[in-house]
């Protein structure tokens, strides 16, 4: 689960658990991983009738009701949760068929034919969706068109192709990049937040790193990151998720923090991925447990008591950013 303390984390999403298993996987804990991976090829399997049901209301042009779409995050029973939530995201799906196909290669090749079938209820999905404005991986804009998203669906279904071609019609993964590449760059050369809002997100480092929709040393690429370290990396400190990010008065995220170091490395930057390890490792408490985000420059510090009031303080362990930590200090040690 995302966090087994906060009151709202309690669940298994499958973005935060794709990465939760590649750490696993990195520090070589592969039945972490591969339980994970099985525990999903069950709970999507079990959804095909509602995955399909969904699909043929598209085909006959009827609008679907939110519940017709597969949620977010799941109990660790496999079940669809009974509070309210922002569920309808698709980044998760993108990202744990990432996940998935670089833990059957690294890990355990033979689990690739039992997934065959949730792979493919995956991609029909998807296939279908793609375009759907949705919640993005921070939970909001329900009515937008996001770009790390369009990403992470990108990155996902080119990691299916690339292993088991019939799985994936040949063109959607290139028609999901010639759309990100047509309708998410800015007039300033950088990828934005979502379609229409020129703004950088974090999240667009999954762009490059690891979802490869372009390579790091594409200029436009280039040209989100040098925004993302200007707009949301504080100096010395920790990564933003973006900039108007009211979430517990908008602090630095960990997982963030992590993921700007991975890209470092992969410019061939090692220098700087250095100095944001170290900055992750002093955030952790005594008991070692490292939190979501950091109080020490908040963006809207007057939000904070609001979300404290209502949720508690923010989460503590967060398992994604101690995923994140293991996953750039195994890199920085290859
Ligand atoms: C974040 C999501 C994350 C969830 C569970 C939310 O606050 O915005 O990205 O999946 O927490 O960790």
């Amino acid at each position: 689960m995302a966090s087994p303390t906060f009151s709202q984390y309690g669940y298994s999403w499958l973005r935060d658990g794709a990465w939760i298993a590649y750490a696993m996987d990195k520090v070589g804990q592969h039945d972490s991983a591969d339980a994970f991976y099985r525990w999903g090829i069950r709970v999507l399997t079990a959804h095909e009738a509602h995955v399909d049901s969904l699909l043929a209301k598209l085909q006959q042009g009827i609008a679907p009701d939110e519940t017709d779409y597969l949620p977010t995050r799941f109990t660790v029973g496999g079940e669809i949760g009974k509070d309210e939530w922002t569920e309808f995201q698709l980044d998760g799906y993108g990202a744990w068929l990432w996940g998935l196909a670089d833990h059957c290669q690294t890990a355990d090749a033979a689990l690739w034919q039992e997934a065959r079938q949730a792979i493919q209820i995956m991609v029909r999905y998807l296939a279908a969706l793609w375009q759907s404005p949705n919640y993005d991986c921070w939970e909001e804009h329900r009515e937008q068109i996001h770009t790390s998203t369009l990403a992470a669906i990108y990155g996902g279904l080119r990691a299916v192709q690339r292993l088991d071609p019939a799985l994936v019609p040949a063109d959607l993964p290139s028609q999901i990049r010639d759309y990100v590449l047509e309708h998410c760059v800015t007039t300033g050369g950088h990828f934005c937040k979502f379609i229409a809002n020129d703004a950088v997100d974090a999240s667009l480092l999954w762009v490059a790193v690891p979802y490869r929709l372009v390579e790091v040393d594409d200029p436009r690429f280039c040209a989100t990151f040098d925004k993302i370290v200007r707009d949301l990396h504080v100096p010395d400190g920790g990564v933003h998720r973006f900039r108007v990010d009211n979430y517990y008065g908008g602090g630095e995220w960990l997982l963030l923090t992590a993921w700007l170091g991975w890209t470092y490395l992969e410019m061939g930057q090692r220098e700087r991925a250095i100095p944001l390890l170290h900055w992750i490792e002093a955030q952790a408490d005594a008991d070692d447990q490292m939190p979501e985000q950091v109080e020490h420059h908040l963006l809207l510090p007057d939000y904070l008591q609001h979300w404290i009031a209502k949720w508690g303080t923010s989460a503590k362990p967060l398992l994604w950013s101690h995923a994140m930590y293991l996953v750039l200090d195994s890199l920085l040690n290859d």
